[in-house]
C-alpha cells in the first residue's frame, strides 16, 4: 500500500518533499531526480530552491528525467516542458543545465526519441525519487486511461479533457498540443521512490481511484500500488473521496522513528 499523508496546504507538501530530496541528495551528491510538470509540484520546488539556498546544498551533480514533452511545439515555446523546467527547476535550484534532461518532442526525431530516452535513464542508473501529478483524467505523466502498466517512453494522444486542463497556460485551447512524448507506466515504476501529489477536489476522485481503486490501465495512477515505495501526499480537498483516511492519519501520526528517511 502507497503511504498516504493528509497535510494542510501545498507548502506543507512541499516542505515535506524538499526533506526527501535533501536527505537523498546529502547521502547521493549525483541523485537522480524524476521532475513533472504542472501547477502541483510548484510548492516543492520552490521549498527544496529554498532549502538548497539556505543550506547552501552543493546540487550541480544533481541529474534529473522530466515525465513528459509536447510534441511538434517550436524550440523555446515558453509552456514546452523543456522550458518549463528550465524555469521552475534547473534555474531556482541551480542544478546544472546539461545533467537535466526532457523527452525530445521534435517531430523529425520522435520515432527514436523513445528509446533513446529510456537508454539515458538506463545509463544514469535509473531514477532515484519520481515526483508525480495526477490529471482529473488519472494520468501520470501524460500516460492517459488505457495505457499499459508496462509501457515505456513513447508518443500517446492527449485527451480532451487533459487538453482543457492545460489550456490555461495557452492563448487557446486549439493551442495545446494534441500529442506528447512521456515515460510510460513500466518506466516510472522502475524508479526506487515514487512520490505522487495532489491538491484541491478535481483530484479527489483521481487520487481514490489510484490508491484504493483495482489496479487498471483504465486508471493508470494505480499502477502506484504496484510499487513498494510510494508516498501519496494530499491536502484534505484531494483526499476527501479515500475511504481509509482515519487509518491513513493513524498511521502517519504513529510512524516508527526508524522509519522516517
Ligand atoms: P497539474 O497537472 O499539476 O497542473 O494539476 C497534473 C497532471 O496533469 O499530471
Amino acid at each position: 500500500m502507497a503511504e498516504v499523508v493528509i497535510v494542510a496546504d501545498e507548502d506543507a507538501a512541499g516542505a515535506l518533499v524538499a526533506d526527501a530530496i535533501v536527505s537523498l541528495i546529502r547521502s547521493k551528491p549525483d541523485a537522480v531526480l524524476g521532475l513533472a510538470t504542472g501547477s502541483t509540484p510548484l510548492a516543492s520546488y520552490r521549498a527544496l530552491a529554498h532549502r538548497i539556498a539556505a543550506e547552501a546544498i552543493d546540487v550541480r551533480g544533481v541529474r534529473g528525467f522530466a515525465l513528459d514533452e509536447y510534441v511538434g511545439l517550436p524550440p523555446g515555446h515558453p509552456e514546452s516542458y523543456r522550458a518549463v523546467i528550465t524555469r521552475e527547476v534547473v534555474e531556482p535550484l541551480g542544478l546544472t543545465p546539461e545533467l537535466v534532461r526532457v523527452p525530445n518532442g521534435d517531430p523529425a526525431t520522435i520515432r527514436t526519441a523513445g528509446a533513446d530516452y529510456e537508454a539515458a535513464i538506463d545509463a544514469a542508473g535509473g531514477v532515484d525519487l519520481q515526483i508525480l501529478g495526477i490529471g482529473r483524467t488519472g494520468h501520470i505523466g501524460f500516460n492517459e486511461p488505457g495505457s499499459s502498466l508496462a509501457s515505456l517512453t513513447r508518443v500517446k494522444t492527449l485527451t480532451e479533457q487533459t487538453r482543457l486542463d492545460n489550456a490555461r497556460f495557452f492563448d487557446s485551447p486549439d493551442e495545446v498540443p494534441m500529442h506528447c512524448i512521456t515515460q510510460g507506466i513500466g518506466t516510472i515504476l522502475r524508479a526506487r521512490h515514487l512520490v505522487l501529489l495532489a491538491f484541491g477536489s478535481a483530484k479527489a476522485r483521481a487520487v481514490a481511484a489510484a490508491v484504493e481503486g483495482a489496479v487498471s490501465a483504465s486508471q493508470p495512477g494505480s499502477a502506484i500500488q504496484l510499487h513498494p515505495h510510494a508516498t501519496v501526499i494530499v491536502d484534505e480537498a484531494a483526499a476527501s473521496e479515500l475511504e481509509n483516511l482515519a487509518y491513513y492519519r493513524y498511521a502517519w501520526a504513529n510512524k516508527p522513528d526508524w522509519q522516517r528517511t
